[in-house]
């Protein structure tokens, strides 16, 4: 495997409602990001799996994940992004190839892990799975009067995971100024051409309550 693969989880998950952090919520009886790093380790090109956990749980995550898969686990960070750059810092050497991978999206298949990792190695910088846009969508103002209908046909919803060759992944990082919420989105701005690659409805972000029932049908379903 040529693939290092960061897993940002250590959001409190305050959308899901009040409790555990999100990364650990229990679906189908084990917490989400046991359900991610085990479908992420499945696929072959993945040599090294790093995931950031909130400070509090480090040693809990470590211990949990023990038997699923061989994974370092560092402590996250305020946000999302400097999770992911917690997490870059401890890749070793080898892996070229490096893929972040929200550990809220746990029913994402490890045939996608495969299809982004093999974009990046076939030669594109930065790679990122997307959905058409399914629903009409406005612009509001603050007050939530509409001020137009943007052309959906020319929109993409992104999910994870995000592939990029690893120097462009650590030199937009190291330039990064206001936390985004995607990784592609820091390379946009170091002028980086980022490719898009059929995602997966199966990778969708379990954010809110109702995400979490649809996931607990597809699992028994036989996802
Ligand atoms: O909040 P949101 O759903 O956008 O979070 C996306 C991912 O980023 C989640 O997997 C979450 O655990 C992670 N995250 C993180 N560190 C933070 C905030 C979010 O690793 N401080």
């Amino acid at each position: 495997g040529d693939v290092a693969v960061l897993v940002p989880a250590a959001g409190a998950g305050v959308r899901l409602g009040p409790g555990v952090p999100k990364a650990l919520r229990p679906l189908a009886g084990e917490p989400l990001l046991v359900h991610a790093v085990r479908r992420i380790a499945a696929a072959p090109s993945v040599r090294t799996v790093v995931v950031a956990a909130p400070a509090a749980d480090v040693e809990l995550v470590r211990t949990m994940l023990a038997p699923v898969a061989p994974v370092l686990v560092v402590s996250g960070g305020a946000d999302r992004q400097a999770s992911v750059a917690a997490a870059l810092a401890a890749v070793p050497a080898g892996p070229e190839i490096v893929l972040v991978h929200d550990a809220a999206r746990a029913l994402t298949p490890p045939e996608l892990v495969e299809s982004v990792a093999e974009a990046v190695r076939a030669g594109h910088d930065a790679v990122i799975p997307v959905l058409p846009v399914v629903d009409t969508i406005k612009e509001v103002d603050a007050g939530e009067r509409v001020l137009g209908t943007v052309d959906r046909s020319a929109l993409r919803a992104v999910q994870t995971p995000q592939g990029f060759r690893r120097p462009v992944l650590a030199a937009a990082h190291a330039a990064a100024g206001d936390p985004l919420t995607d990784d592609a989105g820091l390379v946009e701005k170091q002028g980086v051409p980022v490719v898009c690659v059929p995602g997966s409805e199966l990778a969708l972000k379990i954010t809110r309550p109702f995400d979490l029932a649809l996931a607990e049908h597809l699992l028994a379903a036989g996802a």
